[in-house]
């Protein structure tokens, strides 16, 4: 009932009458009223006015489930969600869940995690209640090969809801990263199990971190790290930023389903691209070369064109791409 109050209350325009409540709800009007001040006491704002009723005025920026289901805006995505106040890692969490039959589409949230995971067995850094440490569960049909796109899926919906909820210009850093104003502020770390055989997809988790609410960073990373907080001088609500985050994920994968590969966001995704038109150097094991980048194609390819005007498809995963110029 907590949750579906909240969202009537975020939803209605002004006031929602109590009477009104209690009927919804089939309960009188002291059960109301606990739950409202309950609400009150976890830090939302609530006007109770006589004869008009109840108006949620602000919300707190807290990860609760109810805060989180209040804002949920998909059909499936996110409409389950276990959210811990603090965890190892939410990837390891989804896993777990999982391997134990979640659906798809199972959302695991987290105010703190204390061993995040970043790529290549990094750590993942935290501060605890200022970061949007979020994974989700897939369990899609096609195969292996294609579920390396679902990272640049994800850092297309990232991108878009960054831009949405700060109004800040969010740049993909093909193909794991997002940058603002050329510092990193979100990771992106897609793990996949394979079926018995190892011909199908038993799931994939998509877990995704981000930078919201850090006021500063420590001396080592000052240089190459940043938060929503810091490009904009304004708080987000990380409930908000989850919500559409999942809202413009499963309206991606939606289109990824059609076509199983990116044609449905490439155009979009080319423009949010930080090295699009610009020097890279490829550094490929088989041997190292800079090159202008001419954007990504639609199976998740990066286009670098050579100094003798040939183009290099560059895999994810394969080889790492740098900007010429700091970090991106
Ligand atoms: C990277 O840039 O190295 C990827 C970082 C991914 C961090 C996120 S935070 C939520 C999810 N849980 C984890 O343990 N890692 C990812």
């Amino acid at each position: 009932m907590k949750t579906e109050i909240l969202k009537m209350l975020r939803e209605a325009q002004g006031y929602v009458s109590g009477q009104e409540l209690c009927e919804r709800f089939g309960v009188s009007r002291t059960a109301v009223w606990k739950v409202i001040n309950g609400l009150k006491e976890e830090g939302y704002q609530i006007l109770s006015t006589p004869r008009r009723g109840y108006r949620l005025e602000e919300s707190p920026d807290i990860l609760s489930m109810s805060e989180l289901k209040s804002r949920m805006r998909t059909k499936w995505l996110g409409q389950h969600v276990v959210y811990f106040t603090e965890t190892d890692s939410t990837n390891t969490q989804a896993k777990r869940l999982a391997e134990e039959g979640a659906p798809a589409g199972t959302l695991v949230a987290a105010d703190m995690q204390t061993a995040g995971k970043g790529r290549r067995g990094r750590s993942w850094q935290q501060s605890p209640g200022m970061m949007v440490s979020m994974t989700f569960i897939l369990k899609p049909e096609f195969a292996p090969d294609k579920a390396s796109m679902l990272t640049l899926l994800a850092a297309h919906s990232v991108a878009g809801a960054i831009e949405h909820v700060s109004g800040l210009p969010a740049r993909i850093k093909w193909p794991n990263d997002i940058v603002i104003n050329g510092r990193k502020t979100v990771g992106i770390l897609t793990e996949m199990s394979l079926s018995v055989e190892q011909d199908s997809i038993h799931y994939v988790v998509v877990g995704i971190g981000i930078n919201v609410n850090i006021t500063a960073f420590p001396e080592e990373i000052r240089e190459v790290a940043t938060s929503l907080y810091l490009e904009s001088g304004r708080k987000v609500s990380r409930a908000c930023l989850i919500a559409e985050v999942m809202k413009r994920f499963e309206e991606d994968y939606t289109l990824f389903l059609e076509t199983e590969d990116l044609s449905g966001i490439l155009d979009d995704y080319n423009t949010h691209l930080i090295s699009r038109d610009r020097e890279v150097r490829v550094l490929d094991p088989k041997g190292e070369f800079t090159g202008i980048c001419r954007g990504m194609n639609k199976n998740g390819e990066l286009l670098v064109e050579r100094e003798d005007g040939s183009i290099s498809n560059i895999y994810a995963g394969e080889v790492s791409v740098r900007g010429l110029y700091g970090y991106v």
